[in-house]
């Protein structure tokens, strides 16, 4: 076991740093698979991205880029609901496109066989290849990251977000929905993402001290807005998962909302903040939370964050509609830094399994 985990301690651990990697064959594995697939699902209005656990985020991820993109405004829905709800809602003008890294989770799945009974077109987007979700969809894009064995989803996440950028610019471009030059910059941007990744992985060590500071806090709220929101959602996931500490990720505007009064001295408010749209209303929120003693973890490419937050992790400067692939693997390694700190196995968490296979 030590030689498949190539020197590393954990498998996840592995798997986080072979992201550059698994992004690079994301990428060149679909270069023109995505072409066909867009062509075929291009006239569909009513979409339903549908996933359950990460790859209900990468979902969210996709609805942000359909939107921005492909000026498309898709539905998400956890499989599990999408199931018991949708019976009699979808028809055969529906694009459902179904994310799952296995390909065999059972909420999934039974929402694919819902999709397909209904004559919706499916679009599956699967890491495991011949798996049970690519043989009932219509179409299928691999994310080509190789097997995933930690329970925890890392590089499937970041390849699935690798492959939805991909159809939301090829979408955009069939549609002429978005400047040319922007998805000429989207495009060299997301070519060098294994780049930008292997440059954030540099940051393993400061994290590692990260988590030595924070591991006795004993509950974590996440914040980002726009496409950031997702993120929040998936740092606090993949804590609660291997760390087993209590976590929300919120859209920073619900902060107000309630869990303000949740914030207390020394809470960690880890605050996603790439340059772009929403910046400023991410530090204000920042100084909100501060006001009230979060101990604030910044994430952003702006160095006015260094003086807002207690800790900045310095990201590269990426358009915002790519900084999901990027800002989300120091979350994979706070969490994974916690679980070893407290004695956890990251690999194997309690009561959790790679794949859910029954309801
Ligand atoms: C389980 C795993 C998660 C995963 C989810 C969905 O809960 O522990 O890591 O995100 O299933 O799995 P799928 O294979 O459908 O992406």
């Amino acid at each position: 076991e030590m030689a498949e985990k190539g020197g590393y301690e954990h498998f996840m651990l592995k798997e986080i740093f072979e992201q550059p990697k698994a992004i690079k064959e994301a990428i060149y594995g679909n270069a023109e698979v995505v072409e066909r697939v867009a062509e075929e699902v291009a006239e569909y209005e009513r979409i339903i991205f549908v996933g359950m656990g990460t790859s209900y985020h990468a979902a969210l991820v996709g609805k942000y880029l359909f939107q921005r993109l492909a000026k498309k405004i898709p539905i998400v829905e956890d499989a599990s609901e999408f199931r018991y709800e949708f019976e009699d809602l979808i028809d055969d003008k529906t694009l459902v496109i179904a994310i799952t890294q296995s390909g065999e989770t059972a909420d999934t799945v039974a929402a694919i066989k819902l999709a397909k009974g209904s004559g919706a077109k499916v679009l599956s987007i699967v890491n495991v290849v011949g798996s049970l979700a690519t043989r009932i969809a219509d179409l299928t894009l691999y994310t080509h990251a190789g097997p995933e064995i930690g329970v925890a989803a890392t590089k499937t996440y970041t390849t699935q977000l690798t492959v939805l950028s991909m159809l939301a610019m090829a979408l955009a471009r069939k549609l002429g929905t978005a400047d040319e030059g922007l998805l000429k910059e989207l495009e060299a941007e997301l070519r060098r993402m294994p780049e930008y990744v292997d440059a954030v992985l540099r940051l393993d060590d400061k994290i590692k001290g990260l988590a030595e500071k924070l591991r006795e806090k004993r509950d974590f709220f996440y914040i980002g807005r726009g496409i950031s929101y997702p993120t929040a959602l998936e740092g606090a996931l993949k804590i609660k998962e291997i760390a087993y500490v209590h976590a929300e990720g919120l859209s920073a505007g619900e902060l107000k909302h309630g869990p303000l009064a949740l914030i207390e001295d020394g809470v960690p408010v880890v605050a996603l903040a790439p340059s772009g749209k929403v910046f400023e209303k991410m530090l204000s929120n920042i100084e909100e939370a501060r006001a009230r003693g979060a101990y604030v973890v910044a994430l952003g490419d702006d160095i006015r964050l260094s003086e807002v937050a207690q800790e900045f992790l310095r990201m590269p400067q990426v358009n915002e509609l790519l900084s999901p692939i990027v800002y989300v693997i120091p979350l994979q390694l706070l969490a994974y830094h916690l679980a070893v700190l407290k004695g956890n196995d990251p690999d194997r968490p309690r009561n959790l399994a790679k794949s859910v296979t029954v309801e």
